[in-house]
């Protein structure tokens, strides 16, 4: 670990995130809206990219509402 700082109060759940994501492949945040689930994500990212990981940051946007399967697309276009 290491790197960017974790957000307030949440180093303990960022080090929580990365040894599932390592030991399972796979987290899930849930929580409601504004509790800080993206912000922990974008710390968690920026973590791993430090560490030279590839991260792919798939995020729906209000533009993408009328294309079907347009946050698809992105995510292959970015891969
Ligand atoms: N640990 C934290 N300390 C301070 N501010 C935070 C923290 N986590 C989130 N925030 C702020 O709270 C707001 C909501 O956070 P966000 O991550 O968008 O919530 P969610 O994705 O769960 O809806 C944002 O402005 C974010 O910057
Ligand atoms: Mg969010």
């Amino acid at each position: 670990m290491g790197g960017s700082p974790a957000p307030v109060g949440r180093e303990e759940l960022l080090s929580r995130l990365e040894r599932v994501l390592h030991s399972r492949g796979r987290a899930l945040l849930t929580g409601t809206a504004g509790v800080g689930k993206t912000e922990v994500a974008l710390a968690e990212a920026a973590r791993a990219e430090a560490r030279g990981e590839t991260v792919l940051w798939l995020a729906t946007l209000p533009a993408d509402r009328d294309i079907p399967g347009a946050a698809a697309a992105a995510l292959v276009a970015s891969a």
